[in-house]
């Protein structure tokens, strides 16, 4: 049974989250609701209690189990986090990190999915601090319900009105059923980039930033599977959640990542790993001089392919290919190549996705099939989006409906 922490806010169409609960409920989800002080003022914590048989929350320090603090239980505890109707104001908040009340410091404090269903006045939709609030938690991987076209209730017409309810339902179940999809499947992440020692100051790397693993991993934990992360020296963090190795080199990602591939049923190997390194590194710093400096490079390991050996005969594997043209065949050599299941091309050479960008777009080749295209999309939408495709390939998956 999914936990849902349905958060309300100061809208008048606040009512209707009674009928959200419920219908939430006939789902089969327990429903919890939190309040904000301005949407108390439409409807009352008791309609939500009672509705839902379990306690309602509103302000910051409310505590329903003394010496508990409910904003981090409710936020651990949360399968999917849903706010209908969501405020502009609400919106910004948690945008931003704001949390001075009850509902933003839970949504500060969950790192699971969430679905916003905003309502409000046209202007204030339109409103450019809006749209980029919106923009933002989209490039989180916050699903968003629009709301619908019509007449809203301070009397304007423009888009504005909360979605009905059904929509909105259906889109929480829909997340629920997602985040379900991996759940019992053991995920393998490799991510970053690598660096080869020259001497004791200087490496060798590549532009990497983990982004993109970071957001796979992300996106594998929200669908409920055990994630570890295998990471090189990357610009962002890990999510928090999965086990994490640190690695430096690519010796050191391939004997980190060979423990982790017999037991994995999905490996995504997304880490830049150097092609080269130093044949021989240098003790101490190496000192300036007038003469060319010759740098004798040698062979990588090949991780994904030696990664390939070790897996399970049904695991998937998927590799990544940073292509800088939009030709297709040196990645589709790379999946024959390297025994692998998918490859997920981006072409590095279009400003604005792939490395160290937020955004990116992405090819996906099976060995059967014609490729797919995701279209421009954040990370996190990328990994959202490749992962219900890789997905369809692990044993016993049924596709989504
Ligand atoms: C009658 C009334 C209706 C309102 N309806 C909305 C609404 O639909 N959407 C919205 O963003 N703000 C609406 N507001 C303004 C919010 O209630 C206000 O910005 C409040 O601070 C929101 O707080 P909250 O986001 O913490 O719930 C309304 C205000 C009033 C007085």
């Amino acid at each position: 049974m999914a936990n849902v922490v349905l958060g309300v806010t100061g809208s008048i169409a606040a009512y209707r989250a009674a009928d959200l609960a419920r219908e939430l409920m006939r789902g089969g989800c327990t429903v919890r609701v939190c309040l904000t002080p301005a949407a108390e003022k439409f409807v009352t914590r008791v309609l939500f209690e009672s509705l839902t048989g379990q306690p309602c929350l509103v302000w910051a320090f409310d505590e329903p189990e003394a010496g508990r603090m409910a904003h981090i239980d409710w936020a651990r505890q949360a399968d999917l986090l849903v706010i209908a109707p969501a405020t502009a104001n609400i919106l910004n908040k948690i945008a931003s990190g704001v949390a001075d009340d009850m509902l933003s410091t839970i949504a500060l404090a969950y790192t699971g999915p969430m679905l916003v269903a905003p309502a409000m006045n046209p202007a204030m939709l339109a409103n450019e601090t809006t749209q980029a609030s919106l923009r933002r938690l989209v490039s989180r991987g916050v699903e968003v319900v629009q709301p619908a076209e019509g007449e809203v209730a301070c009397g304007e017409h423009g888009q504005g009105k909360l979605a009905s309810v059904s929509e909105i339902a259906s889109a929480a179940m829909a997340l629920i059923g997602w985040t379900r999809r991996l759940e019992g499947r053991r995920v393998l992440v490799t991510s970053g980039p690598t660096r080869e020692p020259i001497d004791s100051v200087r490496f060798l790397s590549n532009r990497s930033s983990g982004k993109m693993g970071a957001a796979l991993a992300k996106a594998a934990l929200w669908m409920g599977a055990d994630v570890t992360v295998v990471t090189g020296p990357a610009a962002v963090p890990p999510p928090l959640g999965p086990k994490v190795v640190r690695v430096e080199t690519a010796l050191e990602m391939l004997a980190a990542a060979s423990r982790e591939a017999p037991t994995a049923d999905l490996i995504l190997a997304v880490a830049a790993v150097a092609d080269y390194r130093a044949a021989e590194q240098h003790p101490g710093k190496m000192r300036r001089t007038e003469e060319d400096l010759v740098l004798r490079l040698v062979p990588n390991p090949d991780v994904v392919a030696e990664l390939g050996r070790l897996a399970k005969p049904d695991a998937v594997l998927v590799g990544f290919a940073a292509e800088p043209t939009d030709d297709l065949a040196a990645a589709r050599a790379k999946l024959e190549r390297k025994g692998l299941h998918f490859i997920a091309a981006n072409d590095v050479s279009q400003a604005g996705i792939g490395f160290e960008s937020d955004e990116n777009e992405l090819v996906l080749i099976g060995r059967e099939g014609s490729p797919e295209r995701s279209g421009r999309l954040s990370k996190i939408g990328c990994a959202k989006w490749l992962l219900d495709r890789v997905a369809q390939a692990l044993p016993g998956e049924r596709e989504t409906p």
